[in-house]
């Protein structure tokens, strides 16, 4: 068994900063994940915590009964101050255990059914098309990030829950001020209660009228009136839905397509054989991992993982992106390959928290993909690609602008 250094002051900090090229995690993580693959970093705050950098001990920790999401239970790590004010207005669903989690994500299972999203194919095609047409219709050159890769996902979730589209700049704003990982505390806080406030307004409108309408409106008519969960815990769903919607499929549709434009024979081979268009986006998934600082718990009784026991009362990162680039899973895994044969990542996550939203991302980056490759046969980035900027000080790691060509 691993001994744990009393003195945190002596551990490595954490979260380490990427390096070029930025779409790889920080080559800290090989480091660990070769040398002592569960390993104790220092916080922002001073207390110790562990990551866990391989990808079968990052499933052993999320499938664990002992790894709690629950931020309240004591040791629960965070990445800095900014990102404790954030956990500390999130009261949801993703941040219980059983039996509690359970009872909430079931209020939102039949609405993420393989089958009723499928049903949304047609209108999500068509929020497809005709930003595409906008975006053409702008000209070569054209910022695919902003014209195309945002508000597609943003329409959707935002019709899906039936939060009128007006709304969406402020809620886009607030959600990336929510995000950040190095912002003003209060400032994070009071992002997020705004956007619970006015979520919260859009509700009481559905309550007043529930129907069949949108996902909130049934919501509304059959938990909240009915009485199975209140007011302010469908406001807490609703906003965990509405950000969670939108800025991640935006931006691992924009980081996505960064990584076939830098490979002209894997952009070909997607954009000529259907056959390639899943597993190219499962490939995009895993180089990618978007959410990188996500899936944080605590453990409540001790969690055997490799040969370290992770006591009661310690905090885990089980770091997503780190397992994704694992080699005992993924060979030469810091290549962007579409043609490799596993497809098994945890860019979803895994165990009971595991991404309520994945059907319909994998809906939207199917159709996203798919329409630019047919209709742009000759895009191209239209700067060098060594010239982009990217943000990593947030919980969604992202491209800042996607200037293309056609
Ligand atoms: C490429 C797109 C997406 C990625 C990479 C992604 C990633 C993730 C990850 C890593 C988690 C788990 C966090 C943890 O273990 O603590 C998660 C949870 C979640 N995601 Fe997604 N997500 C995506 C899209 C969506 C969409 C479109 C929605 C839908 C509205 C959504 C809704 C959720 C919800 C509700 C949870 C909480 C699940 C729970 O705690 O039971 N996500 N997502």
């Amino acid at each position: 068994m691993t001994t744990i250094p009393v003195d945190a002051a002596t551990l490595p900090a954490f979260p380490p900063r990427r390096e070029t090229p930025p779409l790889d995690p920080p080559k800290l993580y090989s480091f660990f994940r070769q040398r002592e693959p569960i390993a104790r970093v220092r916080l922002w705050n001073g207390n110790a915590a562990w990551i866990v950098t391989r990808w079968e001990d990052v499933r052993t920790v999320l499938a664990s009964p002992h790894a709690s999401a629950v931020t309240s239970n004591p040791g629960f790590p965070t990445f800095s101050s900014a990102r404790a004010a954030q956990l500390s207005v999130r009261k949801t669903f993703i941040n219980m255990d059983p039996p509690e989690h359970s009872k909430y994500r079931r209020v939102l299972t039949k609405e993420f059914t393989i089958k009723r999203l499928e049903a949304l194919r047609p209108a999500i095609q068509q929020v497809a098309d005709q930003l595409l047409d906008a975006m053409i219709a702008s000209g070569s050159p054209a910022d695919l990030r902003e014209g195309f890769a945002m508000p597609m996902p943003a329409t959707i979730i935002s019709t899906m829950l039936g939060v009128p589209y007006e709304h969406h700049d402020q809620l886009r704003a607030w959600t990336e001020q929510r995000n950040e990982l190095n912002g003003d505390p209060e400032a994070v806080r009071s992002a997020a209660n705004q956007m619970l406030a006015l979520i919260s307004d859009i509700l009481r409108q559905k309550e007043a009228e529930p129907g069949d309408a949108d996902l909130l409106s049934r919501m509304a008519r059959d938990f909240i009136l009915p009485g199975a969960i209140t007011h302010d815990e469908g406001v807490q769903m609703a906003s965990l839905l509405y950000a969670a919607g939108h800025d991640t499929s935006a931006n691992q549709i924009a980081l996505g397509m960064l990584s076939l434009l830098q490979d002209r024979a894997q952009f070909e081979a997607v954009r000529d054989d259907p056959a390639m268009l899943k597993p190219a986006i499962e490939e995009m998934l895993r180089f990618s991992t978007i959410v990188h600082f996500n899936s944080v718990r605590v453990a409540t009784a001790d969690i055997a993982v490799g040969d370290v026991t992770i006591k009661a009362g310690e905090g885990i990162f089980a770091l997503l992106s780190a397992a994704n680039r694992d080699p005992a899973v993924f060979e030469d895994p810091d290549a962007f390959d579409i043609f490799r044969p596993r497809h098994d990542h945890l860019a979803f996550s895994y165990g009971i928290h595991q991404c309520l939203g994945q059907p319909l991302a994998r809906i939207e980056l199917e159709i996203a993909f798919e329409t630019i490759l047919r209709r742009l046969p000759n895009l191209r980035l239209a700067v060098p690609a060594d010239t982009l900027k990217f943000d990593e000080d947030t919980m969604v790691f992202h491209v800042k602008q996607l200037p293309v060509a056609w």
